[in-house]
């Protein structure tokens, strides 16, 4: 199995369930020409966030990790028009890119960027009352996740979908003595959801354009 394999089958995928789109497009070209990394969910996973986010029938959603805002697009596509979602970023330079393609998307009325580190950010939810959110998708840096999801439960409720990008690592994960602070984070994170009665919950790997990598779902069962 090759990775030209995995990318001619997302190819095929991608031209079925998530075929070329004005906004998205545009908003991969301005991030790659802005020169940030385009490490944004494939487009086949971006089509599965916005469909799990109309499963659980979502009203409001937070994402941790914005870039330049693709997920966030395919996200807030899935909200009714009275629907919000809120996005955390820490790269000033990422941010402005984000709202000139969420803006682009026709989404700006619907989707915040909130600029800082989401270590800061998320605790100032909590202080303020926010939430619950419906969907929660954290994707920022993967050492921090175990945190991200420490806040998340303090922001969501049964019901809610938590959503783990980048768990596998091209198997990287499963190394108790992985030396890599990102694995070491996904594990303590994936151990937290484990062990955590308030979550239900599971992990998939999988292959295509960006590789050998994985997310997990955790559904908030009970408050
Ligand atoms: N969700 C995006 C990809 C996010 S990439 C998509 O699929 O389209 C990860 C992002 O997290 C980067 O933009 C990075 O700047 C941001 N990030 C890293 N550390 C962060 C932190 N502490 N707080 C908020 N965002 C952070
Ligand atoms: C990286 C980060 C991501 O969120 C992702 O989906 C892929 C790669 C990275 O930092 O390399
Ligand atoms: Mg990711």
């Amino acid at each position: 199995m090759t990775q030209e394999q995995w990318t001619r089958v997302d190819s095929y995928f991608d031209e079925l369930f998530a075929p070329p789109d004005a906004a998205l497009d545009a908003a991969l070209k301005a991030t790659s020409e802005a020169g940030m990394p385009l490490i944004n969910v494939a487009p086949n996973q971006g089509k599965l966030l916005h469909l799990l986010a109309r499963l659980v029938g979502a009203r409001s959603v937070l994402e941790i990790g914005t870039l330049g805002g693709y997920s966030a697009i395919w996200l807030a596509r899935a909200l009714p028009p009275e629907g919000r979602l809120l996005t955390l970023e820490v790269n000033p330079a990422h941010a402005d890119i984000a709202r000139a393609n969420i803006a682009r998307a026709g989404l700006a009325e619907q989707v915040e960027v909130r600029l800082g580190s989401a270590l800061i950010t998320l605790p100032q939810l909590v202080e303020q009352g926010a939430g619950p959110f419906d969907l929660v998708f954290i994707d920022a840096d993967k050492a921090s996740t175990p945190d991200y999801l420490s806040w998340t439960l303090r922001l969501t409720k049964p019901g809610s979908l938590i959503i783990i990008d980048n768990v596998v690592r091209n198997g990287a994960v499963s190394d108790p003595d992985s030396a890599n602070a990102d694995v070491q984070g996904i594990r303590r994170a994936l151990a937290m959801v484990a062990q955590e009665p308030r979550l239900d919950a599971a992990a998939f790997q999988t292959v295509g354009v960006k590789g050998y990598d994985g997310m997990a779902i955790a559904l908030v069962t009970s408050a």
